[in-house]
């Protein structure tokens, strides 16, 4: 792995009358949540101690994520001067512990291991790509170019070691579909609105819903139709679903409905924050 470096960003093409605040504040976010995956590295390592060959791979990929975490601080130090990326990120890490001691994985199997960690690559690559072609800061647009590209290589990766533990564990469709279904709406993960709620620099105490509620209402209206249908894709592929057949395309096309309602609504509570009672403020906490 590692195929570029923070010198192949063009850092003196960035234009400070094209920078989004908001997009300072996602990159904040997103630069701790990658920085803390040497952890899950080892971690990773922890649970495939008996398979060298993918624990080097997990060791190479986690290095890239952090090299992921530290372009993007650089480039929230560059938009952002006062940004104080040391204190910020152990106000996060102190929130969010990672068990590096562990030897099995936490999903119950190696499989559904390798399923969780496609979702988070299926995440991961969607959004770099929707920030990508919503950015209008040119330096930050090619960030999220070279992340967006690694983010599809380590989804190859743990989509071909899924595989082979699926064969290896006997673990089928509906097994890894729980998994797949239960990463994506794990209760307990709210990492990214977590680190939101660091990088932005909001008062403690933190409250869940009201971070993620602000962070959702930040980045998803930046997904279109392409990155949704590639990313429901490559969930269903991880599964065990053809993409392209009947089932695969009414849950890719549910999905985009799904969203657009969801962002229509988080639309629709901001406006009337403050006026009525909207119905994020009366569904239950
Ligand atoms: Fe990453
Ligand atoms: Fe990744």
């Amino acid at each position: 792995m590692g195929h570029w470096t923070l010198d192949d960003i063009p850092w003196d093409q960035f234009d400070r009358s094209k920078l989004d605040p908001e997009m300072v504040k996602i990159a904040k976010a997103a630069c701790m949540v990658e920085h803390h995956s040497a952890d899950y590295g080892k971690y990773l390592c922890g649970v495939f101690h008996d398979d060298p060959g993918f624990c080097a791979d997990a060791l190479a990929w986690a290095e890239e994520e952090v090299q992921h975490g530290a372009v993007l601080r650089r480039y929230a130090e560059f938009a952002d001067p006062s940004f104080d990326f040391d204190a910020t990120f152990a106000r996060f890490v102190a929130g969010h512990p990672i068990d590096v001691e562990a030897s099995e994985s936490i999903r119950g199997s190696r499989c559904a291991e390798m399923v969780a960690r496609c979702i988070v690559e299926v995440g991961t690559s969607t959004y770099y790509s929707a920030l990508r072609d919503a950015a209008e800061e040119p330096v930050f647009k090619a960030i999220c170019k070279r992340i967006a590209g690694d983010e599809f290589r380590h989804y190859k990766l743990f989509y071909t070691t899924m595989k082979r533990y699926r064969d290896i564990e006997g673990v089928g469709r509906l097994a890894r579909a729980k998994v797949a279904l239960g990463r994506l709406f794990e209760s307990t993960d709210d990492e990214l609105s977590y680190a939101y709620h660091s990088g932005v620099g909001e008062p403690d105490p933190y409250v869940r819903r009201r971070a993620t509620l602000a962070y959702a209402a930040r980045t998803l209206p930046l997904y279109r139709r392409d990155h949704v249908q590639r990313g429901v894709g490559m969930t269903l592929k991880a599964v065990g679903i053809k993409p392209q057949g009947r089932l695969g395309r009414i849950i890719a096309a549910l999905t985009w409905l799904a969203l657009r309602l969801y962002v229509r609504r988080l639309a629709w509570a901001k406006e009337t924050a403050g006026t009525q009672q909207s119905p994020l403020r009366r569904a239950p906490a």
